[in-house]
């Protein structure tokens, strides 16, 4: 690589690359595929080979207290002290032995039991949901769909009331929102704001384990709660999981599904595959997943120096690995640009892969499935809206979505 190139600048955070980093990606994967972008002080893998290796790379931590810390330096930490509690406790942040540890006990929270049961809440939320715009003809699939059906979903897999799930999906949207906050002036009314809704998140679980200690039933909570007791596990460190479970499966959900409809109306040869066959909606998750994956970039803290492709990141620095880059790499998908549902052998990596690879995969395929056969079922005109442009997300690379998506049917 010559000095010229070496210095380029490939900026990761420009308003275009924010919008459709796609282009982007490309030149990176073939000019700078291990690449430090000073502004931004992160290294960016893009290419399918070292991103695979590095989700699965233990030198690299998932511990991103460091990350958390630089966003909040103005903040007093005694006025956020319980969001920063809660959020310190997910397993998403932790290595092993902790975190093999806590991911083991999860998992009795989705045994494929439970996941079987939920199965008719999914279609039931669903349907509810669009049962309240069908005569509309019209709806903001964000507002009316992608970002109640996840959170009302999992409110009611663990249990929660229905009084209560209004208030329940408050604090989760609070604290999701927070969670998946940029650097920036507004992230300290999020802090702030996300604070609040952690005390009265971690009061509400609490009450829960209390309840469910002395009456289980097949919630989510129950089975947690009973995993935890049969391990002698300390249930304080239940109200992190649940907040994990409920922002990782809420703010990805509520972009998969517009940046999925987003890529069907853009192709409506597709579209129409899909309506004529609606067999084919589990692949066509799968190519919306590879194609325009909710969260394009995870980020790790190298723990020492680590070599890569020839480069070497240095012990302390942070890593943007670039899951949404290696799903379009032309090494590894044929035609990595084009939106085909009938893809196979789509090993994409919008779940990612390793120890943290997805904890709710399957839920997520199950719920996304039922999605898109109900809605293309009972609305096959769905269109985009000519007096109203979908508005995208802008302020993060590392979650990929729609503000607003507005559409007719
Ligand atoms: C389209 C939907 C989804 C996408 C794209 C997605 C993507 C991901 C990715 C990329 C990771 C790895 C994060 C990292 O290593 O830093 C992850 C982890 C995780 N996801 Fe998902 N996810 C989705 C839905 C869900 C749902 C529905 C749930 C639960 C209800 C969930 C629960 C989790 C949990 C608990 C982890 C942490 C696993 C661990 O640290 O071992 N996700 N997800």
């Amino acid at each position: 690589m010559t000095l010229a190139s070496e210095k380029r600048v490939y900026n990761l955070l420009s308003r275009e690359a924010l919008l459709n980093p796609y282009p982007l990606y490309e030149k990176l994967r073939t000019e700078a595929p291990v690449y430090y972008f000073e502004e931004g002080g992160f290294w960016f893998l893009s290419r399918y080979q070292d991103v695979e290796a590095a989700v699965c790379d233990l030198r690299l931590s998932s511990d991103k207290r460091a990350l958390y810390a630089s966003k909040l330096l103005n903040l007093d930490k005694d006025a956020i002290k319980n969001i920063m509690k809660l959020l310190g406790g997910m397993m998403v942040d932790k290595d092993p032995p902790e975190h093999t540890r806590m991911r083991k006990v999860s998992l009795s929270g989705f045994t494929t039991r439970a996941l079987e049961g939920w199965r008719e809440i999914i279609h039931e939320t669903t349907n509810s949901l669009l049962d309240k715009v069908q005569a509309r003809g019209c709806m903001d699939v964000v507002q009316d769909l992608s970002l109640p059906l996840p959170s009302l979903m999992i409110a009611k897999i663990m249990g929660v009331p229905e009084h209560q799930r209004a208030e329940f999906q408050q604090w989760a949207i609070d604290i999701a929102t927070f969670w998946g906050a940029p650097n920036g002036e507004e992230v300290v009314e999020l802090a702030l704001r996300a604070d609040k809704s952690a005390v009265l998140f971690t009061e509400y679980i609490n009450h829960m384990i209390e309840e469910r200690k002395r009456n289980k039933t097949d919630d989510m909570i129950s089975l947690l709660v009973t995993a935890y007791e049969e391990n002698g596990f300390n249930l304080d460190e239940l109200p992190s999981l649940c907040i994990l479970i409920l922002c990782a499966g809420l703010v990805t959900t509520a972009d998969l599904i517009p940046n999925g409809i987003n890529a069907l109306l853009t192709n409506p040869e597709q579209l129409d595959k899909l309506k004529s066959s609606p067999q084919l909606v589990g692949y066509a998750v799968e190519e919306m997943m590879r194609f325009d994956p909710p969260v394009p970039i995870i980020f790790r803290i190298a723990k020492e120096d680590v070599t890569i492709s020839g480069k070497t990141i240095p012990q302390g620095h942070i890593v943007a690995i670039g899951l949404g880059a290696a799903n379009r790499d032309p090494q590894k998908f044929d035609s990595p640009d084009v939106f085909d549902i009938t893809r196979t052998n789509n090993e994409h990596l919008g779940f990612s892969k390793g120890i943290h690879f997805c904890l709710g995969a399957v839920l997520a395929r199950m719920e996304l499935t039922i999605c898109f056969e109900t809605l293309l079922r009972r609305m096959p005109n769905i269109s985009f809206d000519a007096n109203n442009q979908p508005i995208s997300k802008r302020q993060t690379i590392a979650f990929k979505g729609f503000k607003s998506f507005p559409v007719k049917f």
